[in-house]
Parts: C-alpha cells; sequence; structure tokens
C-alpha cells in the first residue's frame, strides 16, 4: 500500500461532482493467505444521500468506519435494505478492470422499486463503482484467486415507523480485498438439500438481492452447517422438488449432454456469473438450458450414470465444484 496522508479539504472530481475525505490512517493489505471472504476492508468507502424532493446528493468518499443512521430507519425496522456484490480483478499486465460493473449497477436500480425504494441509476452507481476502486486501487490484490469484492449498499434511513417507503435513503459502498469465499478454497462443497424450509415463493423477493433474502436463509444454513454442510439448495416452494438456488450460488448441473440451470422465474437471483458461465459454455459448444429440474432427476441420472458435473456459480463463490448432497432420505455423490 502506499502511504496515504490526511488531506483536510474535500476535493472535487467532475463527473460525480465527488468529494473526497481521506482517513488520517490508512492500513496495510495483508498477504493473499489472510484474505479469506469479506474479513478485511479498505480504508475508504463510497457514500451519497438522497431526500424525497431533492434526489440524490453529496457523493462522498470517506474513510471506512461506523455509519450513523436514526434508529427508527426503515432499513432496521422494515427491511429495506438490499445489496449487490461485484468484484475488481488486478490483470496480468497491472491494470486494474471492475468485472461486469454495469450489469450489476443496472440489477441494483432494476431491483430496488420491488422493495419500495429509491436507487441512484444505473450509471451513477457504476460512476461510483470506477471512482471507489479507482481511488482504492493499491487494494487489489494481484495473486490468483484474489481479488477486491465491492459492495454496493442501498437503505432507507428515514427515521420514522408507520409502514410505508422511506423517504429518505442512503447508497453506500464498501471494499474488502478477498481470497475464496469457502474456507476449503476450490475443493467440492458439500451441500444440503432443504426439503422443508423456503427461500423465496413466487411473487414474493427471491429475484432482488434483498437483505431479507439473506435472513430467510440463516436458519436453514445454521442447522445444514451443523450436519457438516457448507451451504443449502433450495428448491421450489410450490412442490419442493425443483431446485432453485444455493444461497450464495446459482446451480448447473450436466446431465448426459446437457447443462442445465434453473430459468429466472423471479424466484431466484439473475446472477452474473451464471449468466458469463452460460454464455461461455454455449461459446465453447456445450449446450445449456435454462429449466426446472427436480432434484430426483439428479438422484435418477446418478444411479444411470448420466450425472456430470455439478457446480455454483457466484461472484464471491466464483465457480465452485458441488462434491456431493445431503438430503432427509440420504447423500447423493456427484
Ligand atoms: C455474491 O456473490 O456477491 C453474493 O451475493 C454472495 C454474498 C452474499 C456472499
Amino acid at each position: 500500500m502506499s502511504a496515504t496522508l490526511t488531506s483536510p479539504e474535500p476535493k472535487t472530481s467532475s463527473r460525480l461532482d465527488l468529494k473526497i475525505i481521506r482517513t488520517p490512517r490508512t492500513r496495510a493489505m495483508p498477504s493473499a493467505s489472510e484474505l479469506g471472504f469479506g474479513r478485511i476492508f479498505a480504508d475508504h468507502m463510497f457514500a451519497m444521500d438522497y431526500e424525497e424532493g431533492r434526489g440524490w446528493f453529496d457523493a462522498r468518499i470517506i474513510p471506512h468506519g461506523p455509519l450513523s443512521i436514526d434508529p427508527g430507519a426503515s432499513a432496521l425496522h422494515y427491511g429495506q435494505a438490499m445489496f449487490e456484490g461485484c468484484k475488481a480483478f488486478r490483470s496480468k499486465d497491472g491494470r486494474v478492470q471492475l468485472f461486469r460493473g454495469r450489469r450489476h449497477a443496472a440489477r441494483m436500480a432494476s431491483g430496488a422499486p420491488r422493495l419500495g425504494m429509491v436507487a441512484p441509476d444505473p450509471d451513477t452507481i457504476h460512476q461510483a463503482m470506477m471512482a471507489l476502486v479507482d481511488f482504492e486501487r493499491d487494494w487489489v490484490p494481484a495473486e490468483p484467486g484474489t481479488a477486491l469484492y465491492l459492495r454496493p449498499t442501498l437503505i432507507g434511513t428515514e427515521g420514522f415507523l408507520g409502514v410505508r417507503p422511506s423517504k429518505k435513503y442512503l447508497f453506500f459502498i464498501i471494499l474488502s480485498p478477498v481470497g475464496a469465499y469457502y474456507p476449503d478454497g476450490l475443493k467440492p462443497v458439500r451441500i444440503w438439500v432443504e426439503k422443508e424450509l423456503i427461500r423465496a415463493a413466487k411473487g414474493g423477493l427471491g429475484a432482488v438481492k434483498a437483505g431479507g433474502n439473506y435472513a430467510a436463509s440463516l436458519y436453514a444454513a445454521t442447522e445444514a452447517q451443523k450436519r457438516g454442510f457448507a451451504q443449502v439448495l433450495w428448491l421450489d416452494a410450490m412442490e419442493h422438488r425443483y431446485c432453485e438456488e444455493v444461497g450464495v450460488m446459482n446451480l448447473f448441473v450436466q446431465f448426459k449432454d446437457e447443462i442445465v440451470t434453473a430459468p429466472l422465474g423471479g424466484t431466484i437471483l439473475d446472477g452474473v456469473t451464471r449468466d458469463s458461465v452460460i454464455t461461455l459454455l454455449r461459446e465453447w459448444g456445450y449446450t445449456v438450458n435454462e429449466r426446472r429440474y427436480a432434484f430426483d432427476e439428479m438422484v435418477a441420472a446418478r444411479s444411470k450414470g448420466t450425472l456430470g458435473e455439478v457446480f455454483g456459480t457466484g461472484t464471491a463463490a466464483v465457480v465452485s465444484p458441488v462434491g456431493e448432497f445431503g438430503h432427509s432420505e440420504g447423500v447423493l455423490q456427484t
């Protein structure tokens, strides 16, 4: 890390009208082996406020640190909170590249209205991501398997206890240099097939990166972890048969000559890595179908010998092989 010193006077950049307040204390980037996922934060964050009638204002890069919000904020009481996750990589020639930032920005902007929230427009979100990564480029690690993870977040901040959409929002981005999401790196993960609890139903919030979707997953995930499984595979909410997504990953299954992933029907997240993997696989000549498939289809394929690769995709998890599914009636080795 280069030593960055305090600059008490705010600076302004033209496009976003960005104010910059530097931290008086910069920290050193830990070595790649110490990174893990999401435990270490870069020195600075981005923040911007919204008020009804005034729009978005006060775009700023400030020291990473605690937020001060009204305890009546709608994010705290009624779950008006959503986020994105994307990564910046350092390429072999040293350049820093944000992976599909515009697509992440568009997903946040289009998801916010479903939570009754107001997001900045996609271009502003993208500019904010680029400006912050550019400012903190020393925090982009270079070792293979590492990246700088961006966590753009939108929360309702108005202090008001009536149930209606907030009239004030805070959009912020924090940065975390990361290695592998799973502690065992790219070793095949063990996944628990959840046949009782559900993550999302048609018409609900499943396609939105709402904090509440993750809260809904935590109980089952904790129970699965107690049984030695890293993640939960969610099935459809109606019949509890069809594979949907794995909390932090979209799932891909190879049946003989076909690679299958669940369709985007409003209950699963439109994963950016999912989209990239579908595109690449098709370019490489594989048949990829976005269609419903039951967990039983995997079990049947396994016994016929036609079950091929099974893997999850996600920004944090990248492409992670699945080694085994556990469920109430037994275990399926892939
Ligand atoms: C991501 O891959 O960015 C995710 O959303 C997973 C995260 C919740 C760890």
